[in-house]
C-alpha cells in the first residue's frame, strides 16, 4: 500500500484537529511507512468536500472557519452528508469524529457498520456507540475481517487502550481507577485552588471553553461513564453498557466540602472505577501527593495487573490536536497491518 484514501466525517473541535495533525505529519509518514495520507472526502453535519485526487488539509480548516460549512470548498464543495458521502468516492479508511450520542449512539453507529460493511477499517474518537453497543459494533467488524481503533475515545491523548494491548500483554489487568473527564477534573482543580463556588467555576470554565455550553454530558459524569464501558469492554473483557455504570456527577460539590477534604490532606476528584466488582464513576476523596492529585485538564488511570503490579498513565483528555493525535496513532498502526 503505498496511499490510504481517508473520509473524515465530523469536522467540528476533533475532525478539525484530524485535518491539522495530517497537515503537520503526512510528510514524516509517508516518509517512514511509505504511506502518502489522502483525505478524499470531509463531511460536517450538514456539507462536505469530495475529491477522489485529494483535499489540501488546510484549505478545509480555512473553509470551515470563513463560511462555517464545507459547501464553499473551491471546486470540490457539496451538500451531501450523512451516510451518502461514503457512497459517492471510494475509500480505505473512515475516520469518525461526529458527536457522541448517548441515546442511540448515531450517526457514529450507522456510519461505522456501513464502513464495515463494504470492508473499510475504521478509527473513531466517539462514545456513544461504543458505550451502547461495543459487542456488536466489534463482532460486526470481526465478521467483515476489519479493523476497529478506538483510542481516542478514552482520555484524549492518554495512553490507554493501546498501552494495555500492546504494551501490557504480559499482565492480566484486575482493575483501572482513574479520572476519565477532563472538564470536571478542571472545575474540582480550580475549586481547589481558588476556593471558588461551583456554579462560578463551571461558568469560568464555559467562558474558557473547556466546559461546554450544555455541560451535563460532563459534569454529571455521563462522559466519564461511557469511557467506563469502553475500558471494561476493551480492557477487561467485561460484557458491559452504559446503563450498567452507577454515576454520580460533581454538580452536588461545594467549595466548603472541598476545603474540609484540603485540610485534612485530601482532593476530591470525579474517579472512575473499572473491575469486575464495580463500574462506578463518583466523587471520592484522594491523597493530596497520590497519582490521582493531577490537575486541570490532566486525565490519569492506575491499571493493576498481576505481574506488572500498577502502572499509572497521564495525559491531556481532551483538546483538539490531543484527542487528533490518538487517532492518527490508530491510522498509522492500521498502516504498520498493512505493510
Ligand atoms: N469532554 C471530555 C472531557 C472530552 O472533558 O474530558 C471528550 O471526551
Amino acid at each position: 500500500m503505498n496511499e490510504l484514501k481517508i473520509i473524515l466525517m465530523g469536522f467540528g473541535a476533533v475532525g478539525k484537529g484530524v485535518a491539522k495533525a495530517i497537515s503537520v505529519k503526512k510528510d514524516n509518514i509517508k516518509e517512514k511507512y511509505g504511506v502518502t495520507l489522502k483525505l478524499v472526502a470531509v463531511a460536517d453535519s450538514s456539507s462536505s468536500a469530495i475529491s477522489e485526487s485529494g483535499l489540501d488539509e488546510d484549505l478545509l480548516l480555512k473553509t470551515k472557519e470563513t463560511s462555517g460549512n464545507l459547501a464553499s470548498y473551491p471546486e470540490f464543495g457539496s451538500k451531501i452528508n450523512g451516510e451518502e458521502v461514503l457512497d459517492v468516492v471510494e475509500y480505505d479508511l473512515l475516520v469518525e469524529a461526529t458527536p457522541t450520542n448517548i441515546n442511540d449512539g448515531e450517526p457514529a453507529k450507522s456510519l461505522t457498520l456501513k464502513a464495515f460493511n463494504s470492508k473499510k477499517d475504521v478509527v473513531t474518537s466517539n462514545k456513544g456507540h461504543l458505550a451502547l453497543f461495543f459487542s456488536e459494533m466489534n463482532e460486526v467488524a470481526e465478521k467483515n475481517n476489519v479493523q476497529f481503533k478506538y483510542e481516542a475515545s478514552v482520555g484524549g491523548a492518554m495512553p490507554i487502550i493501546n498501552f494495555a494491548e500492546e504494551t501490557l500483554p504480559s499482565s492480566k489487568i484486575s482493575s483501572i481507577i482513574g479520572i476519565l473527564n477532563g472538564t470536571t477534573n478542571y472545575i474540582l482543580s480550580r475549586m481547589t485552588s481558588e476556593g471558588s463556588s461551583y456554579k462560578n467555576t463551571l461558568q469560568e470554565s464555559q467562558q474558557l471553553g473547556i466546559a461546554e455550553t450544555d455541560p451535563t454530558q460532563d459534569v454529571e459524569g455521563i462522559d466519564a461513564a461511557c469511557k467506563t464501558v469502553i475500558l471494561a469492554n476493551s480492557i477487561l473483557g467485561i460484557d458491559a453498557t452504559y446503563s450498567d455504570v452507577e454515576v454520580v456527577g460533581i454538580s452536588k460539590i461545594t467549595s466548603e466540602a472541598i476545603q474540609l477534604a484540603d485540610k485534612e490532606g485530601y482532593l476530591i476528584k470525579l474517579i472512575a472505577e473499572v473491575s469486575k466488582d464495580a463500574l462506578k464513576v463518583s466523587p471520592r476523596l484522594v491523597k493530596k501527593n497520590s497519582p490521582y492529585a493531577v490537575d486541570g485538564t490532566l486525565n490519569m488511570a492506575t491499571i493493576k495487573t498481576d505481574l506488572a503490579d500498577e502502572v499509572t498513565v497521564v495525559g491531556k483528555g481532551a483538546g483538539s490536536l490531543e484527542t487528533a493525535s490518538a487517532m492518527l496513532t490508530d491510522v498509522i498502526n492500521i498502516i504498520k497491518t498493512k505493510n
